[in-house]
């Protein structure tokens, strides 16, 4: 097909991606593409082949691999994302460690107090933006309260954050990455001086304090701006998009409604139908690496398409049906392979008790907005996949 220009499809494509993968995915597992901020990469939108790329020791996660450096690599510090074995065995290990199923389950009677609260406060008006009032707050009260970082400097990071994970523009983003390189410093040097602390933050920096051969000061700092990040950025979309495909399929939602059996498997179908993260950060070919029929070069850029390969009629019956009873197994929204996502067990927790005691608390939700006269925000760039306002009413 030669090089796709995806800023061609224009803001259809955002909005609504998927028309343009199952067209590509007809024509093969992978394509030559101009991503909409003007990056050529290439770009894997079949299931098995994006399971396999995303496995593939071939291909590094270090940006250096191909003579480049990353904005926040460079100003923050190497994060998981962008170093390979044994760099992110060893790093990976230490938050691992923190990062236990017992501390996520331990969190459980906190998330369901800060649904609620969040539940009380939206209750009186019968109407909300669901983003600004649940899909947001949420994740990111559990993680700064898991970090141990004040409630209250969460407005200073989420300006900063928004515009990491869907840039608007080369200077904001410079700006954002810089803004938070400098919060960040100011949170750490206050944990270390406030003293011992029960929160993973805390945990990180004795790790850094007893053995710094091990942990070094930015990547610290590169954990902490990675957990922050990927701890709330995702989440939200996760309960915005799930509950939008909710609202939009009303068998479904009254399934659900009657049998909350059926919630741990909507979960899964609402990761798998329209997943908080489109593609996958960036991958670099070491040498030349053969998807399906097509032979990419070594040295190039990849985004693996996990929204794309999750709509893969190979792998999943139907795949643009939205069905909480489906077998989903397989899906590729947390990832797969050594990256496979770190937050994946929280982020189930979150949505999981979000979306039960909304439903519960007003059977009469619905969409509040007329999608024909007033189009959805949707966030820009292939990394996120979801709204900035989602209108509701009860
Ligand atoms: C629905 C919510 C979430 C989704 C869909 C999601 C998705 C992902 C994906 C796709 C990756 C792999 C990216 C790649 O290979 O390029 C990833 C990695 C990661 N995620 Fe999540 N995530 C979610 C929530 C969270 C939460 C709540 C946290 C932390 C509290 C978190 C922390 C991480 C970390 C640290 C990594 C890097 C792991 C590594 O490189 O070894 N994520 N996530």
């Amino acid at each position: 097909m030669g090089l796709i220009d995806l800023a061609a499809y224009g803001p259809e494509f955002t909005a609504d991606p998927y028309p343009v993968y199952a067209k590509l995915r007809a024509a093969g597992p992978v394509h030559e593409v101009l991503a909409p901020d003007g990056q050529q990469v290439w770009l894997v939108v079949g299931h098995a082949e994006a399971r396999a790329v995303l496995a593939d020791p071939r291909l590094s996660k270090s940006p250096s691999t191909i003579g480049l450096t990353m904005l926040d690599e460079e100003v923050i510090g190497p994060n998981l994302l962008v170093v390979d074995p044994p760099d992110h065995t060893r790093l990976r290990k230490l938050v691992a460690r923190e990062f236990t199923a017992r501390r996520v389950e331990a969190l459980r009677p906190r998330v369901q107090a800060i649904v609620d609260e969040l539940l009380d406060a939206m209750a009186p008006a019968g109407h909300a933006d669901l983003v600004d009032a649940l899909a947001f707050p949420l994740p990111i009260t559990v993680i700064c309260e898991l970090l141990g970082v004040p409630t209250a400097d969460r407005d200073r990071f989420r300006a900063w954050s928004d515009e990491i994970v869907a840039p608007t523009g080369a200077d904001a983003e410079r700006a954002a990455v810089y803004g938070l390189a400098a919060y960040l410093d100011e949170l750490i040097e206050d944990k270390r001086c406030a003293g011992p602390a029960d929160d993973l933050l805390s945990a990180l920096l004795r790790t850094r304090a007893e053995d710094g051969d091990r942990l070094s000061a930015p990547e610290l700092r590169a954990l902490a701006y990675l957990l922050l990040i990927a701890g709330h950025e995702t989440t939200v979309n996760l309960i915005s998009n799930g509950v939008r495909a909710l609202l939009t399929h009303p068998d479904q939602l009254a399934a659900l409604r009657a049998d909350f059996g059926l919630l741990d498997g909507a979960v899964e179908e609402m990761l798998r139908y329209d997943g908080p993260v489109e593609t996958a950060t960036y991958r670099f070919t070491r040498e030349p690496v053969a998807v399906g029929d097509t032979l990419i070069p070594a040295g190039r850029a990849v985004l693996v398409g996990l929204d794309a390969g999750d709509r893969d009629p190979g792998r999943y019956p139907d795949p643009d049906r939205f069905d909480i009873r489906r077998d989903t197994a397989g899906h590729l929204a947390f990832g797969h392979g050594i990256h496979y996502c770190l937050g994946a067990p929280l982020a189930r927790l979150e949505a999981r008790i979000a979306l039960r005691a909304l439903l519960e608390r007003f059977p009469r939700l619905a969409l509040d907005h007329d999608p024909s006269s007033e189009p959805l925000d949707w966030l820009p760039g292939l990394l996120m996949r979801g709204v900035r306002r989602l209108p509701v009413r009860w």
